[in-house]
C-alpha cells in the first residue's frame, strides 16, 4: 500500500461525508450538535424563489448521474397552478458498483431529510417520498428513525417551526427491482402499480407522482442542499469545476487497496483517487474501469489523467454516470466483466420494449459461447449489430446502458475476445453453461 502525498490529500474535500465518523451523527442531538438543521432554520426565512434561485447560482447537478441542472429542475414546478407538488428522492441506488447513497443514508440520515425538507418548501410541496431499495433495510431503519425523530422535534408535520410550512415526509422502500431507480418507473412503484418507465415527455416536473407537479431528485442532490444554504453558491462553486460545480462522493471498488467512497471535488482524476486509495492492489496492474457504473462505457490505463467531471468523461468518450469507479487490472477479463454485467441487464430489463428485453437475452447468449471457447468472428458482429439496435432504439436508459460496454469492450480489448475465439484463452464457461439464459 502507498500513502498519498499531502497535495494529493488536499484534494478531499469531505462536505457530504463530514459527519460520517461521528459514531451517532444519525441521531438527532448529535445532529444538531454537528449543525444540523440549522439550513433549515435559515432557508425557512427566504423566500421560496430565492433558495431556488441560490441552488441555480451554485451550479448544482443531479448527483444520480445524469447530472442535470437542479436549480432549473426545481424552476420547471409550475406555481400558482392549483395542484399538489411533490418531491420524491430517488434512493434507490442500484447501479452496479455504486455505493455513495446507502452510506449517506446510513451515517447521516438527518442531512437527506433536512434536505428534503428545505426542498419541498422551495417547490412548495406539502408531501415527499423518500423511495429507498428494499434491499436496503439497515439504511431504511435508520432514515425512518431520524424522520421520527423530526417530526417529534417539529421539523416536519404541521406548522413547521412555527412559519405554516406543513410537510408530511413519507419512507417507501422498493421491492428490489433495478428499474425502479428510473424515475417514472419509481413513480409507477410508488402509486402502486408494476415499476415500469412512462414515456418522457412529459416529464415529472410537470406530470409526475399522480400526475402532478414532481420533483425527482437523487440522495446526494438533496443531502448537498442544506450545505449550499449554509455555504453559499460561491463556496459550493469554489469545489470542482466551472461546468461540475461542488464536491462528489467517488465509490471506489476493485483492485485498490482502500476501497470505499471518497469526497473530492468534481474533476479530481482516477489516478489521484488511486493515490488516496493508497494505490493498485500488490501485484496488480490498471487494465479498465468504469467512470460511473457498469452504465458507462469502460475507460483504460490510457485515461488516468482524465478529469472526472461531466464534461471530461464525456470528452474521453464516456459519461460520468454516478461517480461509481470499478477498478480491474491485468488478472481481470474483460470479456467475462462484460458478460457478467450483461446478464445483470437482462435480469433486470423490464420487458417492456423489444431492443432491451430481446437484445439483452440474445447479448448473453453470445457471450456465454465466446466464454464457452464456441465463439466466432461473426461473432463480435453480431455483438456490435445488437447494440445498434438497442442503443437510441430503447424505451429508457436501461438498455442504452446495457450496450455501454459492450461496445467499449469490443473498442479497447477486441483481442481479448479473439484470444476466446482462436483458442489461446481457456474456455471460462462449460457447455452446460451455454443453456438456460
Ligand atoms: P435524463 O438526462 O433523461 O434526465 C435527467 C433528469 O432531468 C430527469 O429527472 C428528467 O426528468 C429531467 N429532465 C430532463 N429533461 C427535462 C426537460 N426538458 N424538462 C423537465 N425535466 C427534464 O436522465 P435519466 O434517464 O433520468 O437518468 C440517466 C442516468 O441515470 C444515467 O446517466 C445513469 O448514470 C444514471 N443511473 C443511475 C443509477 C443509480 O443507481 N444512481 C442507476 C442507473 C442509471
Ligand atoms: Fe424496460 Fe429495458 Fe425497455 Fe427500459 S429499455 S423500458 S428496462 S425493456
Amino acid at each position: 500500500m502507498t500513502t498519498p502525498r499531502p497535495e494529493t490529500l488536499a484534494k478531499l474535500t469531505p462536505v457530504l461525508t463530514k459527519r460520517w465518523l461521528s459514531p451517532d451523527a444519525w441521531r438527532i442531538g448529535t445532529y444538531e450538535k454537528l449543525d444540523g438543521y440549522a439550513a433549515l432554520r435559515k432557508a425557512l426565512k427566504a423566500h421560496p424563489d430565492d433558495l431556488i434561485q441560490l441552488v441555480k447560482d451554485s451550479g448544482l447537478r443531479g448527483r444520480g448521474g445524469a447530472g442535470f441542472p437542479t436549480g432549473l429542475k426545481w424552476g420547471f414546478i409550475p406555481q400558482g397552478d392549483g395542484k399538489p407538488h411533490y418531491l420524491v428522492v430517488n434512493a434507490d441506488e442500484g447501479e452496479p458498483g455504486t455505493c455513495k447513497d446507502l452510506p449517506l443514508m446510513t451515517h447521516d440520515p438527518h442531512s437527506l431529510v433536512e434536505g428534503a425538507i428545505i426542498a419541498s418548501y422551495a417547490i412548495r410541496a406539502n408531501r415527499a417520498y423518500i423511495y429507498i431499495r428494499g434491499e436496503a433495510v439497515h439504511a431504511a431503519r435508520r432514515l425512518r428513525n431520524a424522520v421520527n425523530e423530526a417530526y417529534a422535534k417539529g421539523y416536519l408535520g404541521r406548522n413547521i417551526l412555527g412559519t405554516g410550512f406543513d410537510l408530511e415526509l413519507v419512507v417507501h422502500s422498493g421491492a428490489g427491482a433495478y428499474i425502479c431507480g428510473e424515475e417514472t418507473a419509481l413513480l409507477d412503484s410508488l402509486e402502486g402499480f408494476r415499476g415500469q418507465p412512462r414515456l418522457r415527455p412529459p416529464f415529472p416536473a410537470t406530470h409526475g407522482l399522480y400526475a402532478s407537479p414532481t420533483v425527482v431528485n437523487n440522495v446526494g442532490t438533496i443531502a448537498s442542499v442544506p450545505h449550499i444554504v449554509l455555504g453559499g453558491a460561491d463556496w459550493w462553486k469554489s469545489m470542482g469545476t466551472e461546468k461540475s460545480a461542488g464536491s462528489m462522493i467517488y465509490s471506489l471498488s476493485g483492485r485498490i487497496a482502500n476501497p470505499g467512497q471518497y469526497e473530492c471535488g468534481l474533476g479530481i482524476t482516477l489516478r489521484e483517487l488511486i493515490e488516496l486509495a493508497g494505490g493498485m492492489q500488490p501485484g496488480h496492474n490498471l487494465k479498465f474501469w468504469t467512470p460511473g457504473g457498469s452504465s458507462t462505457p469502460l475507460l483504460t490505463a490510457e485515461h488516468l489523467d482524465v478529469p472526472l467531471d461531466f464534461e471530461g468523461v464525456a470528452a474521453a468518450g464516456s459519461i460520468l454516470g454516478t461517480t461509481a469507479t470499478q477498478i480491474f487490472s491485468d488478472q481481470d477479463c474483460p470479456v467475462y466483466a462484460t458478460y457478467r454485467w450483461l446478464e445483470f441487464y437482462h435480469h433486470e430489463s423490464c420487458g417492456k420494449c423489444t431492443p432491451c428485453r430481446e437484445g439483452n437475452y440474445w447479448m448473453v447468449r453470445v457471450y456465454r459461447r465466446i466464454l464457452a471457447g464456441q465463439g466466432t468472428h461473426e461473432d463480435l458482429d453480431t455483438l456490435l449489430d445488437t447494440c445498434d439496435n438497442i442503443l437510441g432504439r430503447s424505451f429508457c436508459g436501461l438498455g442504452d446502458g446495457a450496450t455501454s460496454s459492450v461496445t467499449s469492450s469490443l473498442k479497447y480489448f477486441k483481442q481479448d475476445y479473439l484470444d476466446y475465439i482462436e483458442g489461446r484463452t481457456a474456455p471460462r464457461l462449460s457447455d452446460k453453461q451455454l443453456v438456460g439464459a
